[in-house]
């Protein structure tokens, strides 16, 4: 289960940074469009809900904050209060995601750039500590382990963690199959890229202009056209792959704008949409990863306990009684007395 090397940890911390700087407030935004709402808040509004007054919280991989907000929902909601900590691998942005949904960032503690199997905090800081969609990403054994030194006795953890067979999985591996096709297929900005590097090469305007209209740039253009017109057919044709209709776009006006722009311009728009490509493509490839089945579930179960907690039977989170939200796992810090 703990496969994850530091390089992929780097490279992944680095694609949440960039989907948490572009101002969401959480990491589902097609299925809720504020906050978590429905059977996810329920669960947190009951899980915090069961904490005295003055508890402590740790929310891990809390990306833009959504549940640690929850959190402060749930004690604003019975009038009490907690301390609210939120900490995550990536560089993190909740007080303006926060102000965009206008929420308050009030008083909680967020901190970027910390991973949740080494968290700094000293041993038994906190009364709870939760996760939603982020233990799963990480080194889980070792994350359970400091999770539990970071807990007091008797604290208490809720995870809400991805399922292999929910609708969020399927929706990935249906867009990861979509960026397969782009890259493998039909390899649209690998070839506008060798058009505007062969234009770029041109030295005065008068070289550039006649590079634009000579045979060679006439046969790229027209293996371009034909990229283009492949890839927003797949984007249209197939489940899920509708963004690939935007790339298309995207690359498709970067090319008619480089006379106007220049050449080097529209090879540096080439290279962002490509790191936006990167980072979202390394997102869905780490979610594919951290999709748990049964067993899985089990698995974490068996470390969850072997990491000192008491931990309740897994069981699928559910919207409406159907669509899968994800699994959910309770668990207690047991005492270290024996
Ligand atoms: C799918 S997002 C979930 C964010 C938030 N909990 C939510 O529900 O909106 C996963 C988050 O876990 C974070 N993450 C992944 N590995 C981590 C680690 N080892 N330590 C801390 N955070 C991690 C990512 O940076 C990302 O922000």
């Amino acid at each position: 289960m703990s496969d994850k090397s530091p390089d992929s940890g780097a490279a992944a911390a680095e694609a949440w940074s960039r989907y948490w700087a572009s101002g969401p407030l959480h990491s589902c935004p097609n299925a809720f469009a504020g906050n978590y709402d429905d059977e996810i808040r329920d669960f947190w509004m009951s899980f915090f809900g069961s904490l005295p007054d003055g508890a402590s919280i740790l929310d891990i991989g809390t990306g833009n904050g959504a549940v640690a907000f929850l959190a402060r929902d749930a004690a604003d909601a019975l009038k009490r209060r907690f301390h609210i900590e939120g900490i995550d691998a990536a560089v993190i942005h909740p007080a303006a995601a926060a102000a965009r949904h206008g929420i308050e960032a009030g008083d909680i503690v967020f901190r970027g750039n910390t991973s949740c199997e080494r968290t700094g905090y000293p041993d038994g800081h906190f009364d709870a500590a939760s996760s939603q969609y982020a233990i799963e990403y990480s080194r889980i054994d070792d994350s359970l382990k400091e999770l539990a030194r970071v807990l007091k006795p008797g604290g208490v953890a809720g995870f809400v963690i991805h399922h292999a067979g929910s609708e969020a999985l399927v929706t990935t591996l249906a867009e990861l199959k979509a960026f397969d096709y782009l890259r493998r297929e039909a390899p649209l900005v690998v070839a506008s890229r060798r058009l505007l590097r062969r234009l770029s090469g041109a030295g005065s305007a008068a070289e550039l202009e006649a590079r634009m209209n000579d045979r060679d740039t006439q046969e790229q253009q027209k293996e371009i056209r034909k990229l283009l017109q492949r890839v927003s057919a797949y984007g249209r044709s197939r489940p899920h792959a509708g963004f690939l209709e935007g790339i298309a776009t995207q690359v498709a006006a970067t090319l008619q704008q480089t006379r106007a722009i220049g050449t080097g311009a529209a090879l540096d728009r080439l290279a962002v949409l490509e790191g936006e490509m990167t980072a979202h493509r390394e997102r869905l490839r780490a979610m594919v990863q951290a999709g748990k089945s049964r067993d899985d579930i089990g698995e974490f179960c068996a470390l969850a306990v072997a990491a000192g907690f008491a931990v309740d039977a897994p069981h699928e989170l559910r919207r409406g009684g159907r669509d899968l939200l994800g699994w959910v796992v309770g668990a207690r810090r047991l005492s270290n007395e024996p």
